[in-house]
């Protein structure tokens, strides 16, 4: 009777182990050596032999009892157990993350990041220049002396330092050529990109700070025909193979012969895209080139007329009125 209560009890206590150290130590204080049971087997050498074989038969059967209960038990805890560890290292890969709110680069960098990369691939390193500058470099150096008829058509906005007339917001990146030219022997292949200013009223195709990317060349017996390849080839790696190029004469005082280069567009026309032209000598020998062993080439174009060719854009402004719920269709 007494074994019948202490094997219930021990059943109890196995069952109600929450996990599997507590079984094992549950286990032990029951038929481990100095357990409850095994205890038990001590006594029956105190009894008579016919009461001992039954005695020691019901202990058996009790130890039995309690030994299935306890592998009945850790059966269990252990499959817990392993539950509980997938779960905690599940990883679900159909999980749906919330969409991130990522911007992106204003259309004007987009586009002179491209250049960049279509310019470097063909060969040529990025330089840099100031913003403002003075009248040797945006004007004089570039032969557009102080009488030339040139300076008037910059619509140059002057800063108010220094002698009259001698600093000013750099109306083209062509300044960039002369910096490159007195800093660099030839042979010299880069690309300037930056901020231009004129006084120019901002319209549908116009603004008064806007973006130029200038392109320079000097090397030995390099021609218009040098000029007229880097252009094509330059507008197919941005623009695609259909689009043509085109050269028209012009007049730029730092090149000779000059041109405005056009790309056609998709409805037949031509647009213009930038001047161009064969270095003028007297821009080499003012950066102290020898115009006998090196000629050259150069362009300059606008990034954000570009740019609006590229978006098909209907005016310019779009660029600088920094709507985002404009900006971020693109
Ligand atoms: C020049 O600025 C010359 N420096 C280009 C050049 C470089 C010729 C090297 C020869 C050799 P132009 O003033 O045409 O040229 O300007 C070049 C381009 O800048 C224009 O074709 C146009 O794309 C862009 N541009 C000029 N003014 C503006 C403006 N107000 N707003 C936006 N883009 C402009």
């Amino acid at each position: 009777m007494e074994l019948e209560s202490l094997v219930r009890r021990a059943e109890t206590q196995v069952f109600e182990a929450p996990d599997l150290d507590s079984l094992a130590e549950i286990e032990r204080g029951l038929v481990g050596k100095k357990g409850e049971l095994t205890q038990l087997k001590k006594t029956l050498g105190s009894l008579a032999p016919d009461e001992r074989r039954a005695a020691g038969q019901s202990l058996n059967d009790a130890l039995g009892q309690v030994v299935e209960a306890v592998q009945v038990r850790r059966k269990t805890l252990a499959t817990a157990a392993e539950v509980a560890q997938l779960q905690s290292e599940r990883l679900d890969l159909t999980e749906v993350m919330s969409n991130e709110r990522r911007g992106h680069l204003h259309l004007v960098t987009q586009a002179r990041d491209r250049l960049e990369d279509v310019f470097v691939g063909m060969g040529f390193t990025v330089a840099e220049g100031p913003e403002v500058e003075t009248a040797w470099y945006n004007f004089e150096a570039l032969n557009i002396p102080e009488w030339h008829p040139a300076r008037g058509t910059f619509d140059t906005i002057f800063v108010d330092l220094g002698e009259p007339e001698e600093v000013m917001m750099r109306a083209h990146t062509s300044p960039v050529q002369i910096r490159t030219m007195e800093n660099q022997k030839p042979p010299i292949y880069i690309v300037a990109p930056g901020r231009t200013f004129r006084t120019d009223t901002a319209d549908a195709t116009h603004l008064p700070a806007f973006n130029q990317i200038e392109g320079l060349v000097i090397d030995r017996g390099i021609g218009l025909g040098d000029l007229a390849g880097t252009i094509d080839s330059f507008v197919k790696a941005f623009f695609g193979h259909d689009v043509k190029t085109r050269l028209r004469p012009s007049y730029f005082p730092f090149t000779e012969p000059s041109a405005e280069f056009d790309i056609s567009t998709p409805s037949g026309d031509w647009l213009e895209l930038g001047g161009c032209g064969v270095v003028h000598p007297a821009v080499l020998q003012n950066c102290g080139i020898d115009p006998e062993e090196w000629q050259g080439f150069a362009f300059g174009f606008g990034i954000d007329r570009l740019a609006v060719m590229r978006y098909q854009l209907d005016d310019i402004r779009e660029l600088v009125n920094n709507d985002v719920r404009f900006l971020s269709q693109f």
